[in-house]
């Protein structure tokens, strides 16, 4: 008989250990000890990225009738007692409802991060021309109207690995907002850059945060704000259109930069070409479009009929709905139009939140705002918040993140 090779070992240790291990299971009790969100793990993680911010309008600042400051402190009625840590440059994606109307619009925070500490955060917000969320804000927030905000997002940040040491920030218009942030976040000691703000905007008095931003460069050398206006010669500022020459103009000779741009769509499209002429390598630019895309049959590369009125099928949480669409707007604005409360978040093609399958029909996608992994591409995906239907379209939109 061939003899066994596992060597014969004593049960003693193993049955002391099984007697010791039910043991310790019949000691444990029936109910969790703890429930899983209040592991300090998870409650640091829901403190920096919670579902959602309820929020309340405690302060309004006016600089102008088409511009005002919004203070935002949690809604503690609602469950918020503290707001989330952001970095400078963040935007929150706020929903606003209310019996007459209901929006998601994205909204930079101008405030230091350090103010979320004080539970404060603060958003700027100015008059357009065409009827928005940004006017009914203006027209009819008060001072207690609520509002639910999403944790502090996007990637209009500053990070040491990836960026240079020195920034230059291009503003225009209320585009100023994150690089207020970033000024005093600097100044408060919670960013480490040399920040230099060219602030674009057609005279002096349309250049809110002007005054302050000066002040904050006075006591701190990594500040530097430069304005550029347009339509008045002023001592001290620029005058005419921030570009390659002047951007070449404000950084040391040789020096590497970060290029933040931040300001209206019209604006993008003017300094693309003066980008072009800088040769700045693609990772040490970024932009943060304010507002929606629009007007795309100024691209050279459309090539649909911007009068064109289609239909849009969409399949949704198990229901299917017929709506008009029309070429000119993106499909994420039909879809609201028609009252379809569909995802959305950065609302310029960057965070996928809004994404869905396109099943029939083509779109058109500006290259600058397409933020798709080559994944999405691939499997028919679109960002109905960057994309013009082509002609009538079936979509299908998955299950809305929690
Ligand atoms: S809302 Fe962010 S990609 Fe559409």
């Amino acid at each position: 008989m061939a003899k066994s090779l596992i060597p014969k070992l004593p049960l003693y240790p193993f049955i002391f250990s099984a007697v010791k291990r039910v043991i310790e299971v019949l000691k444990t009790p029936d109910t969790p000890v703890k429930r899983l969100e209040d592991y300090p793990a998870n409650k640091l993680a829901n403190s920096l990225h919670p579902a959602k911010q309820h929020l309340k309008v405690v302060k309004i600042v006016k600089w102008s009738e088409d511009m005002k400051t919004y203070v935002f402190a949690p809604d503690e009625a609602a469950g918020t007692t503290s707001l989330a840590w952001f970095s400078a440059g963040s935007y929150l994606s706020i929903t606003y409802r209310d019996k007459n109307i209901s929006f998601t619009r994205p909204y930079s925070i101008s405030s230091a991060p350090r103010e979320s500490l004080e539970n404060h955060y603060c958003v700027t917000v100015k008059r357009t021309e065409a009827p928005t969320a940004s006017n009914y804000i203006l027209d009819n927030w008060i001072i207690g109207t609520k509002a639910v905000a999403s944790d502090p997002q996007g990637e209009f940040t500053y990070e040491p690995l990836r960026d240079a040491k020195r920034v230059i920030g291009i503003a225009g218009g209320s585009g100023i907002t994150p690089f207020r942030s970033m000024a005093y976040a600097i100044a408060d000691g919670d960013e480490d850059f040399e920040l230099t703000i060219l602030y674009g905007s057609r005279t002096l008095k349309d250049a809110v945060f002007s005054d302050e931003l000066k002040a904050l460069s006075e006591t701190c050398p990594k500040i530097k704000l430069i304005n550029v206006l347009s339509e008045q010669r002023a001592k001290g500022c620029k005058y005419g259109f921030v570009t390659a020459k002047l951007i070449e103009s404000v950084v040391p000779k040789g020096e590497e930069y970060s290029l933040f741009v931040c300001g209206p769509q019209a604006m993008y499209r003017y300094l693309d070409a003066e980008i072009e002429k800088l040769g700045i390598r693609p990772k040490f630019v970024r932009q943060e479009l304010f507002g929606e895309y629009s007007h795309p049959e100024n691209d050279p590369e459309y090539k649909g009929n911007i009068k064109g009125k289609y239909k849009l099928t969409v399949k949704m949480a198990g229901k299917e709905y017929v709506v008009p669409c029309r070429a000119d707007t993106t499909v994420l604005r039909a879809l609201e139009e028609a009252g379809i409360d569909a995802p959305n978040r950065c609302r310029s093609g960057k965070c996928g939140w809004c994404h869905a399958q396109l099943l029939k029909g083509k779109v058109y996608t500006p290259k600058s705002v397409d933020g798709r992994r080559i994944g999405d591409i691939e499997y028919g995906y679109i960002h109905p918040c960057s994309c013009f239907p082509l002609g009538s379209i079936t979509i299908d939109i998955p299950p809305m993140p929690q």
